[in-house]
C-alpha cells in the first residue's frame, strides 16, 4: 500500500514500521528509540536478531545522541559523503537499545541522500532501517518491490526507483583502524583521500564475521540460482537469464541484458533483474564475470552482491 510522507511518519510514531526510499535501496523504517517497534522490524523481515540495524539520521549533530568517542575522521567523512551511501560504525551511546545493535557495543549510522527519507526523519527522529526485503532476498529498488514483498501489508512511501541500487558502504570507525565491512558506492580509495589514513577491506568470512554479524547470513538471493559466467557465449540458452556487461547490444530478447560497461546502470538494475527473472520463471541467472575492480568504483560492490547471491564470498 502506497502512503504519503505524513502517513509514514504517523505510522512510525505510533510504533509500527513503514518502507521508505533512499538513494541505495528501500528501507524498512522504525523509531530507533522504540524497542517494540524495532522488534517488529526483525519479525516482519524474518531477520536473525544478532544482525544489527543501521540508524538513519537527517542531521549530522544527531550522531551525538547515538555515539560516543567520535573520531575526527567521522566528521571529515560526513562532510564529504553525507547525505550519501556511506554507513559509519561508531562506539554506541548507552541509550541506544541493544536490539538495534544486535547486542554489539557499536552502532551503524548513515544519512541517506533522498529528499523523502530526509523529510521523514525530520518528522520522526532517527530511524532504524534494514533493506525492506524479507531476510535473504534481494533488496527493493522500487516501491512496488517492497509492496509485493509484504503483499501490500506494509505502508510504502513511493520515491521512485532508487538511484544507486545497491546498499551503502559500511565503514567501521570504532577502532583506530578504519575497515570496510561491506563494499558500496563509496570506495576505500575515496575514503582514504578524505581521512589520509589507510583503509582496509574485510574480505571473506573470518574477518567480517565478528564485527558485522550480518555477513554470516545468505543475502540478495533470488529464487533462481545465480552463477558467474566466464565469457559471453556464442549461443544463448533461452532458458537462462543473462546479465552481461560487455555482451552484444541488447536486442528484444527478454532474457539477455547487456550493460556495455555502464556499471552505474548495472548496479541500479541488478536486483530488479533478479526479481524479473524470478517473475518470468527462469531457474538460472548467469552474470558475466566483471573486470578488475580498479576500472570502476562500483565493480567491487556489484561483485560482492552477485557473489553472495551465487552463494560464494567474492
Ligand atoms: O544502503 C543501505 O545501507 C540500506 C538502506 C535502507 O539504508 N540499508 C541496509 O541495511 O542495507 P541492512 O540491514 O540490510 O544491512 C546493514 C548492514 C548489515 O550487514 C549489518 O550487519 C551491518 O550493516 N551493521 C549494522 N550495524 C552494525 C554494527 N554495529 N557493526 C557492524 N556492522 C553493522
Ligand atoms: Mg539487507
Amino acid at each position: 500500500m502506497m502512503i504519503s510522507v505524513q502517513k509514514a511518519a504517523e505510522i512510525i510514531k505510533n510504533g509500527d514500521v513503514a518502507a521508505f526510499p533512499t538513494e541505495t535501496v528501500y528501507g524498512l523504517g522504525a523509531d530507533a528509540q522504540n524497542i517494540s517497534a524495532v522488534k517488529k522490524t526483525f519479525i516482519v523481515k524474518g531477520r536473525p536478531s544478532d544482525n544489527p540495524l543501521i540508524v538513519h539520521i537527517s542531521r549530522v549533530e544527531q550522531v551525538h545522541s547515538l555515539a560516543v568517542e567520535i573520531p575526527p575522521e567521522f566528521f571529515m567523512l560526513a562532510e564529504a559523503f553525507w547525505p550519501g551511501p556511506l554507513t559509519i560504525v561508531l562506539k554506541k551511546q548507552r541509550r541506544v537499545p541493544d536490539i538495534v545493535t544486535g547486542g554489539l557495543k557499536t552502532v551503524a549510522i548513515r544519512m541517506p541522500d533522498h529528499p523523502l527519507a530526509l523529510e521523514l526523519i525530520e518528522l520522526t527522529g532517527p530511524l532504524t532501517a534494514p533493506s525492506a526485503n524479507p531476510s535473504g532476498k534481494p533488496s527493493p529498488t522500487q516501491a512496488e518491490h517492497a509492496d509485493l514483498d509484504y503483499s501490500g501489508k506494509i505502508g510504502v512511501l513511493d520515491g521512485g526507483p532508487t538511484q544507486i541500487g545497491i546498499e551503502s558502504t559500511v565503514l567501521d570507525l570504532s577502532s583506530g583502524r578504519p575497515e570496510i565491512l561491506r563494499p558500496g558506492a563509496v570506495t576505500a580509495g575515496m575514503i582514504e583521500n578524505i581521512i589520509n589514513k589507510k583503509v582496509t577491506e574485510a574480505t571473506g568470512r573470518n574477518s567480517t564475521h565478528l564485527k558485522s554479524p550480518g555477513t554470516r547470513y545468505t543475502h540478495y538471493k533470488p529464487d533462481a540460482s545465480v552463477q558467474w559466467l566466464d565469457k559471453v557465449p556464442v549461443r544463448y540458452d533461452p532458458e537462462i537469464y543473462y546479465i552481461l556487461h560487455s555482451g552484444p547490444s541488447p536486442g528484444k530478447e527478454r532474457n539477455i541484458h547487456s550493460y556495455q560497461n555502464n556499471f552505474e546502470g548495472l548496479a541500479r538494475d541488478l536486483y530488479d533483474h533478479f526479481r524479473t527473472a524470478d517473475h518470468l520463471g527462469y531457474r538460472r541467472i548467469y552474470v558475466e564475470k566483471l573486470p578488475v575492480a580498479d576500472t570502476n568504483p562500483l565493480i567491487k560492490a556489484i561483485a560482492n552482491r552477485v557473489g553472495k547471491a551465487a552463494g560464494s564470498e567474492s
